[in-house]
């Protein structure tokens, strides 16, 4: 075989390969994207109500405190009462017991589960990973974040289901195990946003894109800050030179 038919038939293995991931993930517009681009308040806001109202049954955010939520908009009277809505384990007390106290805003978002092992135990093997890096841990992570959420479906009749999985196909393998977590209006926003499946797959993406990136505003302005310079700089420079030049026509 010529060197060029084994680099076609390896080209097709690979394309072939790649089919078999699943469709491309489709590309949404962000409005942290832009070069300057910020958070929408709103739109991390109702990201929140749906991860504590739909996802924090089987994920947690461990990097979240509380407190954080102040970040995005909730004044602190609200984030005490979001605090105070949940149980947390402390201990242990003068006894060597563990017991129960409502939580405060510095404890970290609470955990479904004791340990990985009653997690798995519950999803027959499969883990609810930690979703506090999950938009930047995945390629294309928030594009890739909602279509996962968008792209449950009926199997294909030639995919054979295994037990316990849903058919996505935009999970690698087609497989996951985890249940459609969105159904339209499953939540009440708070501000009287419609909750579409589409709505709540964006709000939850931003602010998985938050909890992972939480500094992307700094950073933002931080690269404006520093092409104003630069661009003032060009021009003190141009005239340095013209001036310079000037004496030596
Ligand atoms: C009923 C439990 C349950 C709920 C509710 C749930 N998940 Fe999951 N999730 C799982 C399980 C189990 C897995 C592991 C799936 C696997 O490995 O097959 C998972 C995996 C994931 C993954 C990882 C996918 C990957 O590429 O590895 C993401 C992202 C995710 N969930 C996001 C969410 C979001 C966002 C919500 C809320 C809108 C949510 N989940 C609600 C159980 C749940």
């Amino acid at each position: 075989m010529t060197r060029a038919a084994i680099l076609a038939l390896a080209l097709f293995a690979g394309f072939g390969a790649q089919a078999a991931e699943g469709p491309a993930v489709p590309a949404q517009k962000w409005s942290f994207k832009a070069p300057f681009g910020v958070y929408d308040r709103a739109e991390l806001q109702r990201g929140y109500q749906v991860v504590s109202e739909i996802c924090a049954s089987c994920h947690t955010v461990s990097l979240l405190r509380y407190r954080n939520l102040a970040e995005i908009g909730f004044s602190a009277a609200e984030v005490k009462a979001i605090a105070a809505a949940e149980k947390v384990q402390d201990g242990p007390n003068d006894k060597g017991e563990m017991f129960e106290r409502t939580a405060l805003p510095h404890d970290p978002f609470k955990k479904p589960f004791a340990n990985e092992q009653a997690a798995r135990a519950a999803f027959n093997g499969a883990y609810p990973p930690d979703l506090s890096l999950m938009a930047k841990a995945r390629p294309n992570g928030p594009d890739y974040l909602h279509a996962l959420m968008t792209g449950y479906g009926d199997a294909p009749s030639s995919v054979k289901m295994g037990e316990g999985l849903h058919y996505n196909k935009f999970f690698p393998g087609g497989q996951i195990a985890m249940p459609p977590p969105l159904a339209d209006g499953q939540v009440n926003y708070t501000d009287g946003t419609k909750a579409t499946v589409d709505r709540m797959s964006r709000d939850v993406t931003v602010f998985l894109m938050w909890t992972a990136e939480p500094r992307l505003e700094d950073r933002h302005r931080l690269g404006l800050k520093v092409i104003l310079f630069l661009v003032v700089l060009t021009g003190f420079f141009i005239v340095v030179k013209r001036k310079v030049w000037a004496s030596l026509h």
